[in-house]
């Protein structure tokens, strides 16, 4: 399974879609997630916005569409309305079978517990800055608690947690790299396994760093 995760606010949905033709694998066998940006929020906006990715990379659907941030960007709007508003546009989506799950990214525990009152269907990812630096844990607990699957970016903060001492300390330890024992830390795969101590090493390492956006004040 071959996992492209992009954006339309990343603009490269032509180009993928051609590397994904000139690939010549079939379409069964990748996974494709694409984000709407707050611009296309609104129902028809959406569904629009939706279809027109799709056209751009010539799929007929999308594995997991996610809504990329929780504010409208649309001063004197209530995002709450235009969340609720946009997410039945995606519900839609996934009932004619053009998104086959959909998602959020960025938001937070009220964003999502605002979403469950007004909405029906429980979004079926978070997608969530997630590092040593960026340990959310009480929105993992609130995620999983609802069923929603958390899922990590940028799982090396852009960089920045591969020239830290700890983490430095402890690839020496293992003979990886940084970037092995970040991920291993996140997921826990690569056929080596962090002992605790060094778990709760990186697990201390939390200073609530954001390397992308940070979405504590979307209301
Ligand atoms: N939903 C959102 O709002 C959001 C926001 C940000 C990212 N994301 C998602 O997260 C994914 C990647 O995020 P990210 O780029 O921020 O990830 P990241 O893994 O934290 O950072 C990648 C950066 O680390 C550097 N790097 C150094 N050593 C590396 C190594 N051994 N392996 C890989 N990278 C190394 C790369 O530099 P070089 O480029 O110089 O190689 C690159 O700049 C994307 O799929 C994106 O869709 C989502």
């Amino acid at each position: 399974m071959r996992h492209m995760d992009t954006a339309k606010r990343y603009g490269c949905e032509e180009k993928l879609g051609e590397a994904i033709r000139e690939s010549g694998i079939p379409r069964s066998e990748l996974w494709l997630t694409n984000k709407l940006w707050p611009g296309d929020y609104g129902y028809k906006a959406a569904k629009k916005a939706c279809l027109d990715s799709c056209s751009q990379m010539g799929v007929e659907y999308f594995d997991l569409y996610l809504m990329h941030w929780p504010g409208s960007m649309r001063p004197g709007c209530s995002n709450r309305e235009l969340r609720a508003e946009t997410w039945r546009a995606l519900e839609e989506l996934y009932k004619e079978g053009v998104c086959r799950a959909i998602g959020v990214s960025n938001f937070l525990v009220h964003h999502l517990q605002q979403l469950k009152e007004d909405c029906s269907i429980v979004p079926h990812v978070n997608q969530v800055e997630y590092h040593p630096f960026q340990q959310p844990n009480h929105l993992m607990e609130y995620c999983h608690q609802e069923g929603i699957v958390f899922e990590g970016y940028s799982p090396l903060a852009k960089g920045q947690a591969l020239n830290d001492p700890t983490v430095l300390q402890i690839a020496e330890k293992y003979r990886r790299t940084p970037a092995q024992i970040c991920i291993r830390w996140s997921i826990q795969v690569f056929g080596f396994q962090l002992e605790e101590v060094d778990m709760a090493a990186l697990g201390g390492l939390h200073d609530n760093r954001h390397v992308t956006w940070d979405p504590t004040n979307v209301e």
